[in-house]
């Protein structure tokens, strides 16, 4: 009997979609061809919890990406959605601003005492846009230093332009940047987490006016390396921004600099800030934001009150919950468990990332490989799962347990084929993509 194909609907729009969607679709981590090629469902129609239903009926938990890190309260959260229903049923937009935008302004800053002002966006790329052009008018100097993500502008795309693999360290390698400008050659500059004699040596050499980074991703801050950031920018006049668009929320109420005792010039939020709802946020000390009334910043859709309405209940939610105690001691045990099955298969595991955002990869030249497996082989029972894991409040520890349960025997698995089973003989699709590549 022929075999029924579960991603009927599914891999047929995606199909067309990459005819008329260069590159098949808005975001690459939603890329179907980073978890399994042909095999991993491209669109779904319902989301709740940790639950999602793609549009062939098939129904999964997500252990994946849960919305590439949105959805710290779930899928659909109920309280949100209701705080959103009430806005369209009185109107979402209108020739006048929206009262909601200077609450959640006042929400950031009670949590940020440090930062007065606030100015929002809708999404990361564009919070982070903001914050250069403001911390450049601040120090009156245009070139940036870099450590981390930053989202797909020009700005920051353009170090590229200096040595191609130059973003290959900044969690995302490989990417293309035809298009940005040549004349930005020279203009940003990359340094890494903790070496901070290199972001010494790229302040003592070009004249710096920003510093740009995540406060932490992969690794832990070493050898008092924020807070002698810190010091640096304080010292030359550079305006010091922490991009916490994906760190925010995940281990404290608020940015996670709080966590670590060290205040930036600029923060910014985005992902988790609405739980699924398009906002993000710049907020900083008034003298630097200030700048921003010198320079012209201004867009339609950042004044639509979905967004702050979604924000605030967020927070609400968040504040009442203690989410992040959730989320991090989820992500603790989701680590313990990793190491343990690890050990147990003989398997060399590298962890890392916040708890509440860990992954991992099995050192092996098959990795990627394995990460395919894991994918194909976690779907068959109805898992969402890769290799990263962003830790929501709807992940019980039944749930945990179930998926650990489902991990292990691929585990097993993955140790037949480091002791000579060929990888390639169980492996049902292509290998994933590790990143940014052409597709057709
Ligand atoms: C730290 C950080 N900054 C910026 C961005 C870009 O945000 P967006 O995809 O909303 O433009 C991301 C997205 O992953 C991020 O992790």
């Amino acid at each position: 009997m022929k075999k029924k194909n579960l991603l009927k609907k599914g891999l047929k729009l995606y199909k067309r979609a990459k005819e008329i969607i260069p590159g098949g679709n808005m975001l690459l981590s939603k890329r179907p061809e980073l978890f399994l090629p042909g095999g991993w469902p491209p669109y779904f129609k319902k989301a709740q919890g940790c639950f999602v239903w793609d549009i062939d009926n098939n129904k999964y938990i997500d252990m994946s990406l849960m919305g590439v890190g949105t959805n710290i309260l779930g899928y659909s959260n109920k309280i949100v959605d209701k705080s959103v229903q009430n806005v369209i049923k009185t109107g979402n937009l209108s020739s006048l601003n929206c009262v909601e935008e200077v609450q959640l302004a006042e929400q950031l800053i009670k949590i940020h005492p440090w930062a007065k002002m606030v100015k929002f966006a809708r999404s990361g790329g564009e919070a982070n846009s903001i914050a250069i052009r403001i911390a450049r008018a601040a120090s009156g100097r245009d070139k940036v230093a870099f450590c981390g993500y930053h989202g797909w502008h020009d700005w920051y795309l353009a170090t590229n332009l200096e040595k191609k693999g130059n973003l290959n360290s900044h969690l995302l390698p490989s990417l293309k940047i035809r298009g940005v400008p040549q004349n930005l050659r020279n203009t940003i500059f990359p340094f890494m987490y903790n070496d901070f004699k290199q972001l010494k040596n790229i302040v003592d050499r070009e004249k710096i006016g920003v510093i740009c980074m995540e406060v932490t991703r992969n690794e832990l801050p070493k050898n008092n390396f924020l807070q002698k950031v810190r010091d640096l920018a304080s010292k030359k006049g550079i305006v010091l921004i922490f991009d916490e668009c994906t760190s925010g929320f995940r281990k404290n109420f608020g940015g996670i600099h709080k966590y670590f005792k060290v205040n930036p010039d600029l923060a910014l939020f985005g992902k988790a800030l609405g739980n699924g709802y398009a906002i993000t946020s710049i907020i900083g000390k008034k003298e630097v934001m200030e700048s921003a009334q010198d320079s012209f910043i201004s867009s339609t859709f950042w004044t639509e009150r979905v967004g702050p309405t979604a924000a605030l209940a967020t927070l609400r939610t968040m504040k009442q919950t203690k989410s992040w105690e959730k989320i991090d001691s989820n992500g603790k045990f989701i680590i313990k468990e990793w190491s343990r099955l690890a050990k147990k298969y003989n398997l060399d595991i590298q962890i890392q990332g916040l708890p509440a955002l860990c992954s991992f990869s099995i050192k092996s030249k098959y990795s990627r490989q394995y990460k395919t497996l894991i994918s194909q082989e976690m779907l068959k029972k109805g898992f969402l799962a890769g290799t990263a894991i962003y830790s929501t409040v709807s992940h019980t520890k039944e749930i945990l347990n179930k998926y650990f349960y489902e991990l292990e025997r691929i585990f097993k698995l993955i140790q037949s084929c480091e002791d000579g089973r060929n990888i390639f003989d169980i492996l049902n699709y292509p290998t994933a993509h590790s990143t940014f590549e052409r597709l057709n």
